[in-house]
């Protein structure tokens, strides 16, 4: 069985960790966190040690895997600390803001043979991945457009907004990976605009909270990304993927399909499920399980360092587009 520790015990530390505790596939060893009292509080309730020094939990011989969620800008120390020491990383998104820092990493954790795994969770979203199968079917024939809607419930804080690396390195790069995975191609163009209309204050803080981003392949496959941090109606995540027979179309979930038939409205149905812990939970459980599954087995990981490489960079790209308002070579 294999021995896992979860790093950092915040919001999604605390996702990863209770799934771990409940994967027939692994053993929660450990749970750090720098902040004593909720490394205490989540390995308490899970059965396991709590940790303050991650790299302590990573060099414990009983440890043969860690998740990474810890904030960003730890993730490349803690991944080549556990890289050198030859254990699996399951590590989140994005590997770091900075691509020269993921760049070197990659290169390290390669002369290391290293195995780690980027954790793009919706790529496991059970809706996605039948939308993934069925263009694998050819159900659709050819893919030209690929259109993606992510708008978030909520802004965050402005403290999270200040060290969050922006919406394009933080939101939307799950949308950029998405985007990759299902044109079935490289986006060889980006062109992105955005405003922050939801909140001054995040314009002032230097980042966007409105956008929409175009971008085409080398044979010109098209796709269009747009998120909003705020929707009045809820977490709104629906992809639409056009080919040459036909089109898929991923809505949005609800806690059930009750449909309401009044005086004053037909179809009336319940709130989306509210935010990313309630939509993607089912995503989180199988994210796991495909790592450990693949360190079960040895051989390739399901998501690479460079599927995470190349989802900042159509950030970046986005970036500088939406500060020159022109397309951007990739
Ligand atoms: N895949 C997803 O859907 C998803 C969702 C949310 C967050 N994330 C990513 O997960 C990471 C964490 O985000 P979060 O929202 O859980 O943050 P968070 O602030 O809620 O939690 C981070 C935790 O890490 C702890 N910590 C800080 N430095 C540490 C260190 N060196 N060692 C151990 N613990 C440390 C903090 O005390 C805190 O408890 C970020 O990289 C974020 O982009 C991914």
């Amino acid at each position: 069985m294999i021995g896992i520790a979860v790093l950092g015990a915040g919001r999604i530390g605390r996702i990863h960790a209770a799934n771990a505790a409940a994967n027939r596939r692994c053993r929660l060893v450990a749970v750090a966190d720098t902040v004593a009292a909720a490394a205490e509080s989540l390995a308490g309730a899970l059965g396991a040690e709590p940790a303050t020094d991650p790299k302590a939990v990573i060099a414990r011989t009983d440890v043969d895997a860690l998740v990474i969620g810890t904030p960003t800008d730890t993730h490349v120390d803690l991944l080549l600390e556990a890289a050198r020491r030859g254990k699996a990383v399951l590590c989140e998104k994005p590997v770091d803001l900075d691509i020269r820092k993921v760049d070197a990493a990659i290169a390290e954790t390669s002369r290391l043979r290293a195995r780690a795994m980027v954790a793009f969770n919706r790529r496991f979203d059970p809706s996605a991945a039948a939308l993934r199968r069925a263009i694998d079917q050819g159900e659709i024939g050819e893919v030209r457009q690929v259109i993606i809607t992510s708008r978030d419930p909520e802004p965050p804080p402005l403290s999270y907004v200040a060290s969050s690396g922006g919406i394009f390195r933080d939101m939307t790069i799950h949308d950029f990976d998405m985007a990759r995975w299902l044109l079935g191609e490289e986006p060889c163009e980006v062109f992105a605009t955005a405003e922050a209309l939801v909140d001054r204050a995040i314009g002032t803080a230097g980042d966007f909270d409105t956008l929409m981003i175009v971008m085409r392949t080398k044979s010109g496959r098209q796709c269009h990304i747009n998120n909003c941090r705020q929707a009045i109606y809820g977490y709104d995540q629906r992809i639409e993927v056009f080919g040459a027979r036909g089109m898929l179309l991923n809505d949005n979930l609800r806690p059930s399909t009750l449909r309401r038939y009044n005086g004053t409205e037909t179809e009336g149905r319940e709130p989306l499920l509210n935010f990313f812990l309630e939509r993607y939970a089912e995503a989180y459980r199988l994210e796991l399980d495909a790592f450990l599954a693949a360190v079960e087995r040895g051989g390739p990981m399901p998501l690479s360092l460079e599927d995470g490489r190349r989802a900042l960079r159509l950030a970046d790209a986005a970036l500088e587009s939406a500060g020159s308002g022109r397309a951007v070579a990739v």
